[in-house]
């Protein structure tokens, strides 16, 4: 349990116990969130300074075995082109990482069989034998012998969002694996993760249908038990094509219709900002999900409320558009380098500068 009365390194700082917690996520006016906004900021200055760091995005799969009922490339979605990048293709990007100067990527796709253990060990020892860039897997649920060889072959980092710490709600939304009667929870493989010797990072959707506010509380609560190293979360965008994405359709999991979590921008700074009281020294991303939903300023506003990490998208535009997890992703139509050139006016624009190398590690 968070004590009220602990602080963080830099001593000002207090950290929200659940109470604080449940009050901010609950606060409406503009001008008492200023304090959380302005905490959020000084805390993340003291503890990961001004310095954001850019994690490449390589999306090489949208093939997925699962069903998910928020996420538009769920294998039911039968009218959805598949790919799956080669290694030649995924090479390139790398090294459009290097060029951009970027210290780390992240290779990201839906739980996809065909990416074996041997392709991505054999991927991953070639990008470490050719730069120096930080690997970050986020390749799903994986078996663990496959996750041990990964890390043995070089990769840095794994990420693995919970989505929602309630599990009722969590199996309502991910079905098991088609043929499984049950995985491992996510939260035994993000503890396996750290002992396998990755760095470990999570996160929540915000506002998925039938998420209360106690739920969110205690996703918070549970970041900073996990000490986690990354913490990634982002509005509930919803997806025309999916079983949560209709207006009416939605599951209606909540007993009280007050307690339901609005999948606004508003609430996202909220969660990026007490996140960052909760975990100060944690790598926290400003999401494109944020930056969906505000073109004009949601990346920054994240930035100046607790998140120092960004991370721009570096797949091929032909993919691109074929990893449709949710509608109108941001930044969909550029390529890497209009992206490049766009965030580094943004960074410089408020005051902060772009880190060189993968970044510190925690752990
Ligand atoms: N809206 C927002 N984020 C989504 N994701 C999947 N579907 C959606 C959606 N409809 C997020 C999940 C997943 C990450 C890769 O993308 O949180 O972990």
């Amino acid at each position: 349990m968070v004590k009220s009365d602990s602080y963080s390194k830099d001593g000002k700082s207090p950290i929200p116990d659940r109470n604080a917690i449940m009050r901010w996520l609950r606060e409406t006016d503009d001008a008492a969130l200023e304090k959380l906004w302005s905490d959020a900021d000084v805390c993340r200055k003291i503890n990961v300074g001004d310095e954001i760091y850019l994690r490449g995005l390589i999306e090489i799969s949208n093939h997925c075995v699962r069903q998910c009922g928020y996420c538009g490339i769920r294998v039911t979605r039968r009218s959805l082109t598949r790919y799956r990048m080669t290694e030649e293709e995924i090479l390139d990007c790398v090294r459009q990482a290097v060029r951009f100067g970027y210290g780390t990527v992240v290779l990201q796709a839906g739980e996809d069989d065909g990416l074996t253990r041997r392709g991505i060990t054999e991927l991953i020892k070639k990008i470490k034998n050719e730069t120096t860039l930080a690997i970050t897997l986020s390749l799903g649920e994986r078996s663990p012998d496959d996750l041990i060889a990964w890390c043995e072959a070089g990769a840095d980092r794994y990420l693995l969002r919970i989505e929602t710490s309630n599990t009722d709600l969590f199996s309502k939304i991910h079905p098991p694996r088609p043929g499984h009667q049950s995985d491992i929870s996510r939260l035994d493989l993000l503890k396996m993760l750290r002992q396998i010797g990755y760095e470990i990072g999570s996160g929540s959707l915000i506002g998925i249908p039938g998420q209360s506010y106690s739920d969110l509380a205690d996703d918070l609560e549970l970041y900073r038990t996990l000490d986690l190293d990354m913490i990634g979360v982002g509005p509930f965008i919803p997806h025309p094509e999916t079983p949560l994405g209709g207006e009416s359709d939605n599951i209606a999991l909540s007993p009280d219709d007050r307690s339901q979590v609005p999948n606004t921008e508003l609430m996202t700074y909220k969660v990026v900002a007490l996140a960052r009281l909760l975990c100060p020294q944690a790598n926290i991303p400003s999401t494109t999900a944020l930056a969906t939903l505000n073109q004009e300023e949601g990346r920054e506003l994240g930035l100046q409320r607790g998140a120092n990490v960004i991370m721009p998208n570096l797949t091929p535009a032909q993919y691109r558009r074929l990893y449709d997890i949710y509608p109108d992703k941001a930044c969909l139509c550029e390529t890497a380098e209009q992206c490049q050139i766009h965030l580094e006016n943004q960074i410089s624009a408020i005051g902060r500068k772009i880190g060189r190398g993968p970044g510190p590690r925690r752990h």
